[in-house]
Formats: structure tokens, C-alpha cells, sequence
């Protein structure tokens, strides 16, 4: 499946709660908490919609939330990815609050990826920042992680006060620690303006440190996430950069998202996002897939962020990015 800018669809984000138990700074500071008026997909209708973006060409899918830990029955949706005919990589987005208990679990239902968000590795600063302190708890999961085998990411959102203390500090980590730390670029939101305006802090200037100390860019895989990824020789990690404010950071988007609603999102700044529960109630994964084929023209080209879109709260926090 292609749209009307030549992009393919190889990466499916798929929300599976719209609920998140921890207050990110930049995300869900007051509380804001969706109600759902009907309850979430269930494996089966999530089965179904695996089914169908498989058929179009999906070959990766990422579980998102909320936080998806939050549903009882996440390794079940972790099956039920993995055994859909055509995906190949299964992955959670979650921020890591379960990770301990629940990681063996989630590798034996087949997950390949994971993606864990720390902003700090400064304990107190990570609990400044979500409203939870338990990062060495959170480190002790990723630890498992690793031990099994399964591909690690870490998430920190940039935020410009410390920009640099939490940069030496992440870099002292990566020394040893094979996972790939992504820094995203603060996303304005309808509701955190002025958190944005004081706090935003652009990737390029953290990419040109990089580039000075001997990192090297890596080539972009075909499904791989919007991040661009660096090396260096003396690092067990990598570093990527997700830098949505770049120009052209949308020629190269590969994904589309539904909602644990059961709504198809073409851009994660695409509002509303256009209703398929009745198709994906049915369970014909043949016909949601022609529903899905039919709708893709009218992906924009662009998020628009540059020219001052923004999108509400629910963007990043109910689709999970
Ligand atoms: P990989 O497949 O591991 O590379 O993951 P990913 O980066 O696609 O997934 P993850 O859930 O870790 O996403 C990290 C963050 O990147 C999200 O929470 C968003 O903040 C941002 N992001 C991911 N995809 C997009 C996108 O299409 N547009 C924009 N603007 N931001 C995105
Ligand atoms: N800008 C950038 N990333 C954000 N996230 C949440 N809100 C924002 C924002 N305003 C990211 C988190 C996490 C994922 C769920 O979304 O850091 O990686
Ligand atoms: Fe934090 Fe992610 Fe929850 Fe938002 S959805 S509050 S970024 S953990």
C-alpha cells in the first residue's frame, strides 16, 4: 500500500489502552485522563487489525498506550502480533513501571522490541519529571531485557534546562549498556505551550556534539523508526535522534496508527482520527483492509508542526506517540 506522496506502510502503532498511571511533565501533568465511551479492543479485534495491515503490506507492529502494561492481557496481544501471517517484529512502547515482573513474560509471547521511556538517569530528576520514583527499579527490567535477548530503546524526551548534564550522563551509561538511547525533540501540544516555549531544545544541537566526538550515522532500515540512529567505536550503545521539527522528517514516514478506540490515525497530528470499530467488530480482516486502502489518500504530506499545528495532549498520550 502506497499514498499519494510515494510512502509505504510497513509499521502499524497500535494502541491498546488510552490510560497511563504515570504524569509525565511535558505529557499528562494535570491528570488529564481520556474516558473511554467503549471499552478497548479486544485481542480478538486487535487480531483483526493485525490481519488486515499485514495484508497491506505491515511487517512490524508496536503495542502503545497509554501504557500498555495496564492491560492484564498485553501478552496475549503480544501473541496474538506475533503469530499474525506476514509481521515480523513485535514491539511495546511502555514506561517500564511493570518491566521487572512482566518482561519474562512478554519475551516468552514473542516480543522482539522494546522501548522504554527515561528522561533522566538522575533518580530524583526522574521522579521530578513523571510522578514516580522508581528508576533503579525501571534499570533492573531493562537489565532482564537485555539478558533475554530482546532489542532494547530508551526514550528521553529533550528538554533544555540540564540539556548537557543529562547528556554526560546518559553517554557514561552507554559506555557499557547495549541498548539505543533515542533523545525526541518536546512536541508542542495544544496544552503544554508554555512548558514548550521554555523548554523546547532542538536535536540538531545535541547531533552536532555527537558528530564532534566521533559518533557516525547508520543507515535507515525500511520499517525502522523516525529516529536517525549514530555509532562510536567506544560505546556498547547507540544514540538516536528524533527530530519531528526537522525539514522532510515526514518524506520518510512509514506508519500509521489505530487507536485503542478503534480509530485509524493517519499522522500522529491527524485529530480526530476516522472511526473503523463497526468494520473491525465484524472481524473481516479482508474488508478493513479495503477500508484502510480506501482512506490513505487522504494522509497529509506533512505534520505541519513547522507551521504552528500542534494537536491536543491526546496525540502523544492516547496513541502513544
Ligand atoms: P522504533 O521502531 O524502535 O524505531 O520505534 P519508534 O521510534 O517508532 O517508536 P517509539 O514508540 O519509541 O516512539 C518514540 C517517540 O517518537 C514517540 O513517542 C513520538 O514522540 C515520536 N514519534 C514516533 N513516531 C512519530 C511520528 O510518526 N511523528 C512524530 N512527529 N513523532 C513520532
Ligand atoms: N513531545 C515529544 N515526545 C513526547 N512524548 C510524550 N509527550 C511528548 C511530547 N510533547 C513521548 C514520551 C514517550 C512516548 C510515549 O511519547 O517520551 O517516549
Ligand atoms: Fe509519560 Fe508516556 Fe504516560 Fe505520557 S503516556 S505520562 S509520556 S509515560
Amino acid at each position: 500500500m502506497e499514498d499519494g506522496h510515494g510512502r509505504r506502510f510497513y509499521y502499524l502503532r497500535l494502541s491498546v489502552t488510552d490510560v497511563c498511571n504515570f504524569r509525565c511533565d511535558y505529557c499528562l501533568p494535570d491528570g488529564y485522563q481520556a474516558s473511554p465511551k467503549q471499552p478497548d479492543l479486544s485481542v480478538a479485534e486487535a487480531t483483526t487489525v493485525m490481519h488486515a495491515f499485514a495484508q497491506l503490506g505491515t511487517r512490524k507492529v508496536r503495542l502503545t498506550g497509554g501504557e500498555p502494561s495496564l492491560r492484564k492481557d498485553l501478552p496475549q496481544l503480544i501473541q496474538a502480533a506475533k503469530t499474525t501471517p506476514g509481521i515480523r517484529r513485535v514491539a511495546v512502547t511502555s514506561n517500564g513501571y511493570k518491566l521487572p515482573s512482566a518482561i519474562d513474560t512478554w519475551h516468552h509471547a514473542g516480543l522482539d522490541q522494546l522501548n522504554i521511556s527515561i528522561d533522566s538517569l538522575d533518580p530524583s530528576e526522574f521522579a521530578h519529571i513523571t510522578g514516580h520514583d522508581c528508576l533503579p527499579k525501571i534499570l533492573t527490567g531493562i537489565d532482564r531485557a537485555l539478558e533475554l535477548g530482546v532489542q532494547t530503546k530508551v526514550n528521553a524526551v529533550l528538554l533544555s534546562d540540564g540539556a548537557r548534564d543529562r547528556l554526560q550522563q546518559f553517554l557514561a551509561w552507554l559506555k557499557t549498556t547495549p541498548v539505543t538511547l533515542r533523545f525526541i525533540e518536546l512536541m508542542q501540544t495544544g496544552d503544554n505551550r508554555d512548558y514548550f516555549a521554555s523548554n523546547h531544545l532542538r536535536g540538531v544541537e545535541i547531533e552536532q556534539l555527537l558528530i564532534e566526538t566521533g559518533w557516525q550515522l547508520l543507515p535507515r532500515a525500511i520499517d525502522a523508526g523516525p529516529a536517525r540512529e549514530y555509532v562510536h567505536p567506544d560505546y556498547a550503545g547507540r544514540i538516536g535522534l528524533i527530530t519531528p521539527y526537522s525539514k522532510d522528517f515526514c518524506s520518510s514516514c512509514n506508519r500509521l496508527r489505530i487507536s485503542a478506540q478503534g480509530k485509524l490515525h493517519l499522522c500522529l497530528f491527524s485529530d480526530a482520527g476516522i472511526d473503523l470499530r463497526h468494520a473491525i467488530r465484524d472481524g473481516d480482516a479482508n474488508a478493513l483492509a479495503e477500508s484502510v486502502r480506501a482512506m490513505i489518500d487522504n494522509k497529509e504530506v506533512s505534520h505541519y508542526l513547522q507551521q504552528g499545528n500542534t494537536g491536543g495532549t491526546e496525540n502523544l498520550s492516547i496513541i502513544g506517540g
